[in-house]
């Protein structure tokens, strides 16, 4: 009997693949023994050196999601280049920091369309391949505290990270007859990129530390763990949840 966490002879795509969490992911899937196609804006070379490092198969794709022009080709590329696609991890995101009475159009397109709606269409693009191709698949977002709770001068951040929970669980009503699974990770507070401007704030770094239970910041490979998970047959019966890792954040 294989592992129910074997990922043995699966092909993953990971977008943002090139640094922080989607790097942890791309990773942990590959450690799990999945093939990896890596997505990134930045060519995400170190990425594919460590997963030939773990001899998975790796293919980098550069792609810029602000549009969803890249979509159908990423799925044609991955199942040209690796065989097949069975997992899907939206990681890609950004954020735009700003009193919400100063937002502008611009901080509200580039954050929603990034993290919203690529997510939606390159899941559509990636579950027509799968329901045709009749091997089931699994889809996870990667989805935020700001998935439950709203923050602060993150307006366009929030609305997209609350929408795309919502739409983790309405792809799950209507592909799970399919043998798709639907899913996201909330990742607490961890340090990458996208939080240096947090931790450069004494102030709310100390305040978000007096927060969390496990007493630091999460590390990206924290995040590996849960999509392994969510990506493996251990998971198949789980379907719509936005699993939070998130060393006790919202417990509190
Ligand atoms: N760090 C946290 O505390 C935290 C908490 C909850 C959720 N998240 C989410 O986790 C995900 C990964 O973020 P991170 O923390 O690892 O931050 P990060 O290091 O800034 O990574 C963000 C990734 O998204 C990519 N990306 C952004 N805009 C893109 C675009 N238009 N096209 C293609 N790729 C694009 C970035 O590419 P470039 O490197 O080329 O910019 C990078 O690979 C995001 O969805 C974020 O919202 C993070």
């Amino acid at each position: 009997m294989s592992h129910p966490f074997d990922l043995s002879g699966k092909v993953a795509a990971v977008t943002g693949a090139n640094t922080g969490i989607g790097q942890a992911i791309a990773l942990a899937l590959a450690a799990a023994g999945a093939d990896v196609a890596c997505i990134g804006r930045s060519d995400p070379v170190e990425t594919v050196a460590q997963i030939g490092a773990l001899g998975r198969r790796a293919a980098a794709i550069v792609a810029d999601l602000s549009s969803i022009a890249p979509v159908v080709p990423i799925v044609a590329e991955t199942v040209a280049r690796l065989g097949r696609l069975d997992i899907l991890v939206n990681n890609a995101g950004t954020i735009r920091r700003s009193a919400a009475v100063d937002f502008t159009e611009d901080d509200w397109d580039a954050v929603v369309d990034t993290n919203l709606k690529t997510a939606f269409f390159l899941s559509q693009a990636a579950a027509r391949h799968m329901i045709a191709a009749g091997h089931g698949g699994r889809l996870i977002n990667v989805a935020s505290m700001l998935s439950f709770q709203g923050g602060i001068r993150v307006a366009s951040y929030t609305a997209s990270k609350s929408g795309l929970a919502g739409l983790t669980k309405a792809l799950a009503n209507e592909w799970a007859p399919h043998g798709l699974t639907v899913n996201a990770i909330a990742p607490g507070y961890i340090a990458t990129n996208n939080t240096a401007a947090l931790r450069a704030d004494p102030e709310r770094d100390r305040a978000i530390l007096d927060r969390i239970p496990a007493k630091r910041w999460g590390e990206p490979g924290d995040i590996g763990g849960a999509a392994v998970f969510l990506a493996s047959d251990a998971a198949t019966y789980v379907q719509g949840h936005v699993l939070a890792v998130d060393g006790g954040w919202l417990a509190r």
